[in-house]
C-alpha cells in the first residue's frame, strides 16, 4: 500500500461548541478509504451533546441577528481569503479522509474559495420589494414591502463526496443571511468540517454561530431533525435518509439535495473525438461520487460505435491508485460496503449486458466500467451507482434519448451534444430535471448557479443565491397612511 498515506499521524478531534473543543466519553477512529489505515480519532456526540450545540446555536441568534451585512460579508471574504493561504493543507485533509484524488481535492477547495466569495457577495443583496397594495381597491392608502429574514438555527447535514464544498454550500448561505447552525458533517469525512469552522474562528465569525457536532446519524443527525428549536434541515446525501429526514422534521423546512442516475444524450452529428475528455471527467472523477456523475448516456446509433470505442480507450487510461499521488485519476470507493454493492451491481448486469471495460477490483479499486446493451431495469442503470460504472445504450432519435433519460426516480441535471437546435430546444423543455446542461455532460456545476432536483432528487434549490432564499423568511411590511 501507499506510502505517501501510510506517513499520517493519527490525530483525537473534538466536537466544536459555543468555540470550545468539547470532549466526549467515546471517540470512533477514522480510516483512509484507500489504505484502511487509522487517520483520525473523532468524536462521537450523545444526543445531549446535540441539545447542547442546538442550545447554543439559539443564544447565537442574537449575535449575529445584530451583525450588519457588511461584517456578515467581511467575515466570509476572510474564510475565502485564509483558505487561499491553506489550500494545500485542505486538500490533504479531503484526499486523506474521502480518497478523492489531490489533483480533484484541490479543485474542490478552489471551489470552496469561490462559494465563500460568492456567500460574501450575496450577503450585500438580500432584499425584498414594494407591494403595490392600491391595485386591489381594498388596499387605497397602505405602502408597504417584504424583507428577508435570517430563518434562524439551521441544522446542516453533509456528505461525505465533497466534504469541503458541500459545507461551504450550507455554512456560506446561512452566515450571509444571517443564521446560526448546527452542522453534522458525514461519519466519514469530519475533518473537512472541523478544519472549516476553525478557518471561520480565524476570520472573525462570533462562537456559537457555527457548531460542529460529529458522531452517528442514528443519534446526532435525529436529535438535530427532531429538535424543534431547530428551524431548518438542509441535507444533502441519499434519497432514502432525505425521505426519512422528511418525515421526522414536522413542519420545519427542509432543503434536500438526493442522489440521482444522471443522463446524457448524444445526437448524431456530434465530432466524437471533441467530447469524451468530458465523458471521462463526467463519469468517473471522484470515482463517480458525484450527485451529477454521468451514469447513462444515449448515444445516437449514426455514433454509437465510434463513441464506445473511443470512450472505452480513454477509461483504459486512467491511472489508479494513492490519492496523495498526483498522477492519480480514479482512486477507492468510499467504503469497502460500496466498493461490494457497486461489485454486485455489475455481476448482475454481466448476465444480461455486455462489460466493455473494468468491472474487477486493481489495489482494492474499482476499475472504471463502461458496460452497454444494459436494460433500464438493471441496477446499475435505474439505481443511483456512485461508483465509477457508467451505461451506454444506442438510441434511434432524440425523443427516444428523452424518453429514456425520463424513465427514472431520478431527476437532477441530464445534458445533451447536439448542432441540431431543434433537438436542442426539445430536450430543454422534454426533459424533467433540475437543470439541462446544452453541449456539456450532466455534471457541468459553478457554485453559484440554482442546483437541485425533481422527482427523488430533492427538494429546494443550492447555488448560494438560492440557499440564502431558502433560508431566509420573507415577512411583509403594511403602513396604513390614512390612520390618524
Ligand atoms: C453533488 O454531488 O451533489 C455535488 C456536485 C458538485 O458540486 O459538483
Amino acid at each position: 500500500m501507499s506510502k505517501l498515506t501510510s506517513e499520517v499521524k493519527s490525530d483525537k478531534k473534538s466536537l466544536i461548541i459555543n468555540g470550545e473543543r468539547v470532549e466526549t466519553s467515546s471517540y470512533t477512529p477514522l480510516y483512509s478509504p484507500y489504505s484502511g489505515e487509522e487517520i483520525a480519532q473523532i468524536a462521537a456526540a450523545t444526543k445531549e451533546q446535540t441539545y447542547d450545540a442546538i442550545t447554543v446555536a439559539c443564544k447565537a441568534r442574537s449575535i449575529i441577528g445584530k451583525m450588519t451585512a457588511f461584517k456578515r460579508a467581511e467575515i466570509l471574504e476572510n474564510a475565502a481569503s485564509i483558505l487561499k493561504d491553506k489550500v494545500d493543507e485542505a486538500a490533504r485533509i479531503i484526499a486523506l479522509e474521502s480518497a478523492k484524488p489531490i489533483a480533484f481535492a484541490k479543485a474542490e477547495v478552489a471551489r470552496t474559495i469561490e462559494t465563500y466569495k460568492f456567500s460574501a457577495e450575496e450577503a450585500k443583496r438580500i432584499h425584498g420589494e414594494t407591494i403595490p397594495f392600491d391595485a386591489a381597491e381594498s388596499g387605497a392608502g397602505r405602502i408597504g414591502y417584504t424583507v428577508r429574514e435570517p430563518i434562524g438555527v439551521i441544522g446542516a447535514i453533509t456528505p461525505f463526496n465533497f466534504p469541503m464544498n458541500l459545507v461551504a454550500h450550507k455554512v456560506g448561505p446561512a452566515i450571509a443571511a444571517g443564521n446560526t447552525m448546527v452542522l453534522k458533517p458525514a461519519s466519514q469525512t469530519p475533518l473537512s468540517a472541523l478544519f472549516i469552522a476553525e478557518v471561520f474562528e480565524e476570520a472573525g465569525l462570533p462562537a456559537g454561530v457555527l457548531n460542529v457536532v460529529t458522531g452517528s446519524g442514528r443519534v446526532v443527525g435525529e436529535a438535530i431533525v427532531e429538535d424543534d428549536r431547530v428551524n431548518m434541515i438542509t441535507f444533502t446525501g441519499s434519497p432514502s435518509v432525505g425521505i426519512g429526514i422528511r418525515n421526522k422534521a414536522g413542519l420545519k423546512k427542509t432543503t434536500l439535495e438526493l442522489g440521482s442516475n444522471s443522463a446524457l444524450i448524444i445526437d448524431k452529428d456530434v465530432v466524437v473525438d471533441t467530447i469524451i475528455d468530458r465523458c471521462i471527467m463526467g463519469a468517473f472523477s471522484n470515482q463517480g461520487q458525484v450527485c451529477i456523475s454521468l451514469q447513462r448516456v444515449y448515444v445516437h446509433e449514426d455514433v454509437f460505435e465510434e463513441f464506445v470505442s473511443k470512450f472505452t480507450e480513454a477509461a483504459k487510461q486512467l491511472k489508479i491508485g494513492d490519492p496523495l499521488n498526483p498522477e492519480t485519476d480514479v482512486s477507492a470507493l468510499i467504503s469497502k460496503d460500496d466498493t461490494d454493492r457497486a461489485l454486485e451491481w455489475i455481476a448482475e448486469a454481466k448476465e444480461k449486458a455486455i462489460i466493455r471495460t473494468g468491472g474487477k477490483l486493481t489495489e482494492g479499486v474499482l476499475e472504471p466500467t463502461i458496460i452497454t446493451g444494459a436494460h433500464s431495469d438493471l441496477k446499475v442503470s435505474c439505481q443511483e451507482v456512485f461508483a465509477p460504472v457508467v451505461v451506454v445504450n444506442k438510441v434511434k432519435s432524440v425523443e427516444e434519448a428523452v424518453r429514456c433519460v425520463n424513465d427514472s426516480r431520478f431527476g437532477l441535471q441530464a445534458g445533451i451534444y447536439t448542432n441540431n437546435i431543434k433537438n436542442a430546444l426539445y430536450a430543454t423543455k422534454e426533459l424533467y430535471v433540475g437543470g439541462v446542461i446544452v453541449n456539456d455532460v450532466p455534471t457541468f456545476r459553478v457554485d453559484q448557479m440554482p442546483y437541485g432536483g425533481v422527482k427523488d432528487s430533492g427538494t429546494g434549490r443550492e447555488g448560494v443565491k438560492y440557499a440564502v432564499e431558502e433560508m431566509t423568511e420573507m415577512k411583509l411590511v403594511v403602513w396604513n397612511q390614512s390612520q390618524e
